[in-house]
């Protein structure tokens, strides 16, 4: 069985072809060119996601060379847009995760906020969809639709009209507990009105398109996030993955129990497979790559494969709080900043590079004890993916910060892998989401190099410097 996953992702869209075992037989990667606007805004040009589903598609599907038996599409979780529901055609850029311009969506509705944790196990905040919505309403067209870039793209392939419960409940209008779209909700945000996409479980054939040459099943939809946790084989409660990406993200199983977060991280869906709902915990650092991006920007590195020979040992003092689009979990404040402290006139480039990635593992440190302290027990591994993984450094500061051991996932694929799994389990209903993920070796795992006190002197620092950053809220 031959499976075309797309991660449609945020700074690029890859498209990998896998064999029955789920082994990779040809990938394709095309970068995408979000563009940071003052204010707080991120977006992207919803041509460019759809052109670049469609050639890394077709390019990886001829490499590959083999009949094609389904295609899945992970996705951005909470990136939307405004578009003809007649014509399919976009009414302007796609709004993303990261922008900030639906602030005051949530400040006005600050007072509900406690409802919206309840029904939504989500916090009030604009990263996430239906806040963005309500924006785009506000502020740039009342004509269309407002969806998720997932609901869009799978209509340029098939027609038809859906999103999948993982991305639905990045929403804040889905009842998380009866998986269905909340009137109370989609009347807060003033959506009430709208035409929404039925919601749909990730092994659901949805339709078939031939945007990739022969005629294909489409299913597998999920969010990258929750497509990565199943690629990795986080299925037993209490098994956590943190992917490296754009932004960081931490999630843990749950299992079929929606439990709430006490700690201010966030509960979803992590998947609907096998006719079962089941959730996640996670929490976000929402510039990782992102940050590295920056640093380039301002010329510190060239690339990310510069980052381990210029960063120094040590930051030589200079904390960074990687802010750069506000902070989530468990600070949620869209209006923070980043912040360097401790520069003096000996500090470096490789001081600052190194502050950087010591900031991205201080925050995912922090992440790691708020999921254990959700989860009644400490998390005792992380498995990690994603492209910054390459850097040593980062994932030596990982270790060294969270005091655990972090295994490295093999295959840099996990979330086209997570999203393949899914379309796998759609067409081969005698198999489980065990069985098709299977079990795997790490390629690297790092183990704490420092005592469980320098770590947490590190994070008590860190962690000062975290108010530093607080926003005009
Ligand atoms: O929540 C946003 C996240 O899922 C985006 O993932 O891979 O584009 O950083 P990525």
């Amino acid at each position: 069985m031959h499976i075309l996953a797309i991660d449609q992702g945020t700074s690029g869209t890859k498209a990998v072809v896998t064999d029955e075992k789920g082994q990779v037989l040809a990938t394709v990667e095309e970068p995408l060119h979000p563009v940071y606007l003052d204010g707080g805004g991120v977006e992207q040009d919803p041509r460019e996601l759809l052109g670049s589903v469609l050639s890394a598609g077709r390019w990886a599907a001829a490499e590959a060379g083999v009949p094609l038996d389904a295609v899945a599409l992970a996705n951005q979780g909470e990136t939307v847009l405004a578009w003809d529901r007649s014509t399919g055609d976009p009414l302007g850029p796609a709004i993303v995760w990261q922008d900030r311009r639906a602030e005051a969506v949530c400040a006005a509705r600050s007072g509900s906020a406690p409802r919206v944790a309840e029904l939504t196990g989500l916090v009030l905040d604009p990263y996430f969809s239906a806040p963005k919505m309500r924006w785009l309403r506000d502020h740039r067209t009342t004509d269309g639709v407002v969806t998720t870039t997932d609901t869009w793209l799978v209509h340029q392939l098939c027609g038809v009209f859906v999103t999948d419960a993982s991305t639905a409940s990045r929403s804040l209008v889905l009842d998380l507990d009866a998986v269905d779209w909340s009137g109370e909700l989609l009347s807060l945000f003033g959506l009430d009105g709208e035409e929404l996409p039925e919601i749909v479980a990730s092994d659901a054939i949805v339709g078939t398109t031939r945007a990739f040459g022969s005629e294909l099943p489409v299913t597998g939809l999920i969010v990258d996030q929750q497509a990565a946790l199943l690629a990795e084989n986080c299925l037993e409660a209490g098994t956590a993955k943190c992917t490296y990406g754009t932004g960081a993200f931490l999630l843990a199983q749950l299992g079929p129990a929606a439990a709430r977060s006490g700690a201010g991280l966030a509960t979803s869906v992590a998947w609907q497979l096998r006719g079962g709902t089941g959730y996640c915990v996670d929490g976000q650092v929402y510039t990782a790559a992102s940050a590295v991006r920056w640093m380039c920007d301002l010329g510190l590195i060239s690339g990310a494969d510069q980052l381990d020979t210029v960063a120094a040992p040590d930051s030589g003092g200079v904390l960074c709080v990687p802010a750069l689009a506000g902070l989530a979990a468990p600070w949620w404040d869209s209006s923070a900043t980043a912040a360097l402290t401790g520069m003096t006139l000996s500090t470096g480039r490789g001081h600052l590079v190194r502050a950087v990635l010591d900031g991205i593992a201080a925050q995912v440190a922090a992440l790691v004890t708020l999921t254990g302290d959700d989860l009644g027990t400490p998390l005792t591994r992380l498995r990690a993916d994603g492209g910054l993984t390459r850097s040593r450094v980062l994932m030596q500061a990982q270790a060294d910060l969270a005091q655990l051991p972090v295994d490295i996932y093999p295959s840099p694929h996990a979330t086209a892998l997570g999203a393949a799994a899914c379309a796998r389990l759609a067409l081969d209903p005698s198999v489980t989401p065990g069985e098709v993920v299977g079990g795997w070796e790490p390629s690297a795992t790092y183990e704490p190099s420092w005592s469980a006190d320098r770590a947490a002197e590190h994070l008590e620092r860190w962690n000062n410097a975290v108010a530093g950053t607080k926003g005009q809220k």
